[in-house]
């Protein structure tokens, strides 16, 4: 049976955040009624506590199933106390006191990791306990299940000659997708498009490991190709494979501007 997921990253509610896009983001996303809508973090600009609000009434009148990781901008960056006592208090009180959801049918798995973490400025961080964790809980999907991961940071840089450093302990992560199935990253924090094999990265990899970087959601602040763009992500998955598609806003409308399309193999 067809499953449909959208993916959608750094709507950045608070300054620069486009009205406009987000009301034509909810009529796509109720017109396409996914099964699962999973957002990739910086929900905010300044992990306030009006922008959380404005967020959670967002998904809330949705009124579809989402799972929502936080990214860097999720976690308070001049409020120091906060941010060092209490990162991810405003995210906590709003988006609830787990960090890492989890969604699970029987033809999809959906895990969230937190890579935000309190002590550096942009990039993430993923611990030994954190991968361990997951590996436990994928252990216990099912071959039928397509399995997904959702995080902030992307696992590369989009180009090596980016300063932005990414995730610390991404080796973790690949070591772990060596050990245990899973068929898709999904991530953003570049607020560029992004699609790649992972095992172009990593060779060793014993089968492909796709990661999607997404465009923003509705902020003005897209970047490189990207720029004064935003858009969404659609992830269609069935027994044999699995379609993964760009859709950026136009006017009032999205288009689809770009496919890729994958075969499932024995493990997924
Ligand atoms: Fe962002
Ligand atoms: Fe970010």
């Amino acid at each position: 049976m067809t499953r449909r997921l959208a993916h959608l990253s750094d709507p950045h509610w608070g300054r620069r955040w486009l009205p406009g896009a987000a009301d034509a983001l909810r009529a796509f996303l109720l017109d396409r009624r996914p099964d699962l809508v999973a957002v990739s973090g910086d929900l905010t600009q300044r992990a306030k506590v009006r922008e959380f609000a404005a967020a959670r009434r967002y998904f809330d009148a949705l009124g579809l199933p989402c799972l929502a990781v936080p990214g860097n901008h999720d976690v308070p960056l001049y409020r120091l106390h906060e941010r060092l006592l209490a990162p991810h208090a405003n995210w906590r009180r709003h988006f609830g006191t787990d960090l890492e959801p989890a969604y699970a049918d029987p033809e999809l798995a959906v895990f969230g990791l937190c890579t935000a973490h309190p002590f550096t400025l942009t990039e993430g961080r993923v611990t030994a306990e954190q991968v361990a964790r997951l590996e436990h809980a994928i252990l216990r999907t099912s071959p039928s299940q397509f399995t997904v991961l959702v995080l902030h940071h992307p696992l590369l840089q989009a180009d090596p000659t980016d300063r932005d450093r990414t995730l610390r302990g991404a080796e973790r992560l690949v070591r772990m997708f060596g050990r245990v199935k899973v068929d898709l990253v999904l991530s953003g924090h570049f607020h560029h498009r992004m699609m790649v094999n992972l095992q172009e990265a990593w060779p060793r990899l014993p089968r492909p490991v796709h990661q999607v970087f997404a465009p923003t959601a509705c902020t003005e602040r897209g970047r490189k190709k990207d720029r004064g763009r935003t858009g969404v992500v659609m992830v269609e998955t069935e027994p044999t494979g699995f379609t993964v598609e760009f859709h950026y806003l136009e006017g009032r409308e999205y288009r689809r501007e770009a496919s890729h399309s994958f075969v499932r193999g024995p493990h997924g």
